[in-house]
This record gives C-alpha cells, structure tokens and sequence, in this order.
C-alpha cells in the first residue's frame, strides 16, 4: 500500500524533470555525437607517437603527451579517456577517431577546461600530417590547415569542402574552384558571445540565427545530404545550448576603485563599438569598415564573393526557420565585427588573426611585438595578470631554415601574409595609467 502511493507521488515529478530543454539536448549531442566518419583508423592514434622527433618509446602519459603535441586539453566531459576535440567514431566496420567541434572551439585557462573557449594552442597542421601518415596514408593535407600554432585555416576548409558539392550537396568531381585561400590565419571567437551577436563569424558575414551555417564543418565528402537533414534537428538543439554558454569570471582579485576608473574611460572610448556591460547590457553589432580597423585584411579578403553566391544558392542557405524566412544568405561586409567583451581575460591572444598576445597590446598598438613565440600553455604561469594575456618571449631574428615546420609555427611573425598586427589604434591615445584603468575594467567583464 506504502509503495503504491509513494509510486503515484513519484510519476508526476519524474515525467516532469526527464523533459530536457532544447539547450539540455543540444549540450548532449554536442558532447555525444560524432556527427562524422573517422578521420583515422584506432591503430594510427595508437602508433603517431612514432613520428614525434626524438621519441623512441611510447611516453609512458601518452595522453598527456599527445595533448601536448597538439595543443589539445583534457575534455570536461566523458570522452573514452580522449582530448577534447577529438571523438570515438566507426563507420560501417571500421573503428577509429573522428575530430569535432572542441577540436578549435574547446581550451582550458588556469587548469580548468571550458567548451566554447577557443583554442589558441592548437597545432592543427601537425595532428593531420602525422595522423594521416600513421594511417598509412600520404602525410600531408591538399592546402594549409595551419600557418602559425593556435590558428587555423577554418574558413578555407569551408570553401575547400563546399567545392565538393553541388547545391543540393551531391557531390562533384572535379572540385569546384571558389577562390581558395589558405592564409587567414583565424583565431577561434568564444561561444559565448554568441547570444549576443545579430551577425557571426569575424566579419559579421553570416546571420547568427543560422543553424545550417553552424553545419558547414560536416562536409566530409562521406557526409550525404540524408545525413545532414538527419542531424539538422540536433544543431538546433545545439545551436540553442551555444546560445547558453557564459563567460568563466576573472579568477583573481580585481581593483574596483581602479576598475570603476576605467568604466569611465571605457564610457568615452569604447562602448560606442563593443558596447555596455552590466544590467541593461546593449551590443550595437558594428561591423566597422576595414579602412577605419586597420587590422589585417587577408581574412576579409580570403573568402570572396565566388564563396558566397555559391554557398547562397546551396542548402545551407535555404534553412526554413519559421514562415516569413527564405533561409539565411551570407552577409555582405566592409570590415570586421566588433565583438562583445566578456571574459576578454581568457581568450588572448586578441584580434580575427590572433596577432595580439595582450590587452595591453591591443590598447597600444606601438608597443605590440612583431615577432614572438609562447608556452603554448594555460596555466597561471603561462599568464600575465598585468597585460591580461599570454606572457611571451619576443625573437629578435627569424629561425634557423632549418628549423622543423612544428618548431617554426610556434613562432608568430607579424610580417607574414595574415599576421599583420596593425590597426586598432583607439587605446594609443590614453595615458599609461588610463590604460592599465581600463585593462581594471575589462577584468570584470
Ligand atoms: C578547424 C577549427 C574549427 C572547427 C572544427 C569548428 N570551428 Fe567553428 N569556428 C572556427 C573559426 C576559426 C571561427 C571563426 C571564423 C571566422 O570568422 O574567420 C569559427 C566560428 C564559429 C562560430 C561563430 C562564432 C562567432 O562568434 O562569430 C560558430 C557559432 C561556430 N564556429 C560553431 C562551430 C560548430 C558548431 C562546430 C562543429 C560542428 C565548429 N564550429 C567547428 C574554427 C572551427
Ligand atoms: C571604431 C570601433 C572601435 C572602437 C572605438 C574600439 N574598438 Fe575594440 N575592436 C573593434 C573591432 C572591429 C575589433 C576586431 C578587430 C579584428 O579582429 O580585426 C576590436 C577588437 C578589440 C579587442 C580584441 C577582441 C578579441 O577578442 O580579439 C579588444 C580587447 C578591444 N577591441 C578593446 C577595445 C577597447 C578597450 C576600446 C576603447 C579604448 C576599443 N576596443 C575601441 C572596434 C573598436
């Protein structure tokens, strides 16, 4: 009799809590999907570790090494003992590893591991290279996935892949040619910022809205149209989970007489593009012309016009989200997006190319090294606290020739195509001391 009744009090409320909202499921299959075949077959991430200079043996934290070699963090979330970014994935018979999206949208900073933090240690170009050798493959990828480490070439795989694809996705050989470039070098915006954008990506070059955009990473030429439709449904549970995600809190101790200081400078000099923080936040979602920034054009540049009248005749852009919409077309833009600033402490290094390692350099734009390398590393001592940024160690001479291509990424030349580190001189006005009340501010962020 006791049962019975505790049975009927009970189905009320578990009915209730096992009904996830659209951001629970889209967190689910976000961390649980493998939404592609695998890139490798299990043995070649078993036996890569033979192609690492030096290595005789298999390190005996294989997996510690293997984050390390490729700028990988440890996943916040059950993962078969896998870095983030990289997923468990079979197709038909064949078991292996697939990447996903924290593969460039998944880092860490002062130990701990975030989703939707972007990922400014990656070293992309390596882990296909020698990935792909390890699987008996040829080790080297048809363009550049990588130029400088903690970049990548995002955008030109997307224009690469698209190439494959009719409109309607069939695929298509030969490749069609739409003005690929290779030399972007794009720094990985944080997943929480999201909410607050109208426009996406560093240009403001696509509606935030669009879910299909959001799928482009998907087109492995073994993904079929059925598959994309299949999986449209979770992206949008997705898409809603992104839309969940806050920024992590400055984890130290913040001056507030100094801060308050610098909530008046930013007042003046900055709110009009990035915005007001706080209770009644706005977000003015400026897109400012690349004459006016001044920071380096090849990203506005790389992905043409050619790009975007195909993608807007293909499926992406023919998402039917509700009764008025005929889908999302890519955006005309003259320049970059201005972005929100939350957490702005934990997502240095700064700017779409990542030339910047701190606020400070963002906020002084004489003072920004030409030529640097880092840790790589996210941990308090990889951080400076007074710049807010990555400590680094400014080169005075470009490498050695001879110098491993591995060695040579880790090495940020802001002479190179894509790297420029100019532009954005707003903060060059300010006095040291109005700029260090203002770094203050941007810590509370
Ligand atoms: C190879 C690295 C890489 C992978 C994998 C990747 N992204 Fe990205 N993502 C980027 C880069 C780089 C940008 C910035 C692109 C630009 O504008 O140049 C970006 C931009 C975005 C943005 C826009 C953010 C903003 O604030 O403008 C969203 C949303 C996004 N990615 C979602 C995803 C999802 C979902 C996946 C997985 C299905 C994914 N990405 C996989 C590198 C990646
Ligand atoms: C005229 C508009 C404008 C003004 C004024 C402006 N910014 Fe920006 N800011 C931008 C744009 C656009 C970018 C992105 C540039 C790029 O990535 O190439 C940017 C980038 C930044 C970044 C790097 C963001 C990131 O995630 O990489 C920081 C930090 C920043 N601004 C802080 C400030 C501060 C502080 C002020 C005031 C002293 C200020 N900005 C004034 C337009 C502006």
């Amino acid at each position: 009799m006791r049962l019975w009744l505790l049975s009927i009090l009970l189905i009320p409320s578990v009915i209730s809590a096992a009904e996830p909202t659209a951001a629970e499921r889209g967190k689910k299959a976000l961390l649980e999907t493998s939404f592609i075949p695998p890139a490798w077959r299990q043995p070649a991430f078993d036996s890569v570790w033979k192609r690492w200079d030096g290595v005789k043996e298999k390190p005996v934290d294989y997996a510690a090494a293997l984050r390390d070699r490729y700028g990988l963090h440890v996943a916040p979330y059950k993962n078969d003992d896998l870095p983030m970014g990289l997923r468990k994935a079979s197709f038909l018979f064949v078991q292996g590893v697939s990447i996903d999206c924290m593969l460039c949208h998944g880092s860490s900073i002062m130990g701990k591991s975030y989703v939707g933090l972007g990922n400014s240690s990656l070293e992309i170009q390596s882990l296909f290279e020698e990935m792909s050798g390890a699987d008996g493959r040829p080790p080297r990828t048809p363009f550049v996935f990588g130029n400088v480490r903690g970049t990548s070439e995002a955008g030109g795989m997307a224009v690469y892949l698209l190439g494959f694809r009719n409109p309607d996705l069939s695929l298509i050989r030969p490749r069609k040619e739409l003005g690929l470039h290779d030399d972007l070098c794009e720094d990985v915006p944080p997943w929480w910022h999201l909410k607050k954008k109208k426009t996406m990506y560093h240009t403001g070059g696509a509606d935030a809205r669009s879910v299909r955009s959001k799928m482009q990473f998907m087109m492995t030429p073994i993904t079929t149209r059925q598959e994309f439709e299949k999986h449209e449904a979770a992206f949008r549970d997705i898409d809603a989970y992104l839309k969940t995600i806050e920024a992590p809190k400055y984890p130290f101790a913040i001056d507030q007489t100094l801060a308050s200081t610098g909530a008046k400078l930013f007042a003046t000099n900055c709110v009009s593009c990035h915005g007001t923080y706080g209770e009644n936040s706005t977000y003015p979602n400026k897109i400012v012309p690349l004459d006016e920034i001044g920071t380096d054009p090849k990203r506005y540049e790389g992905i043409t016009p050619t790009f975007a009248d195909y993608y807007n005749q293909s499926w992406f852009a023919k998402e039917q989200d509700g009764w008025f919409s005929s889908g999302y077309q890519a955006l005309p833009s003259r320049g970059y997006q201005a972005p929100p600033l939350d957490g702005i402490w934990a997502t240095a290094p700064y700017f779409h190319n990542g030339s910047v390692p701190t606020v400070y350099h963002v906020l002084n734009s004489k003072k920004r090294p030409t030529m640097l390398t880092r840790s790589f590393k996210t941990d308090e001592a990889d951080y400076d606290k007074v710049k807010l940024g990555w400590k680094y160690r400014e080169l005075e001479d470009g490498p050695a020739v001879e110098i491993k291509p591995i060695e040579r990424r880790k090495i940020y030349d802001t002479r190179l195509p894509g790297r420029g580190n100019g532009g954005h001189t707003f903060g060059d006005h300010l006095t040291e001391e109005e700029r260090m009340a203002v770094i203050e501010y941007l810590k509370t962020l």
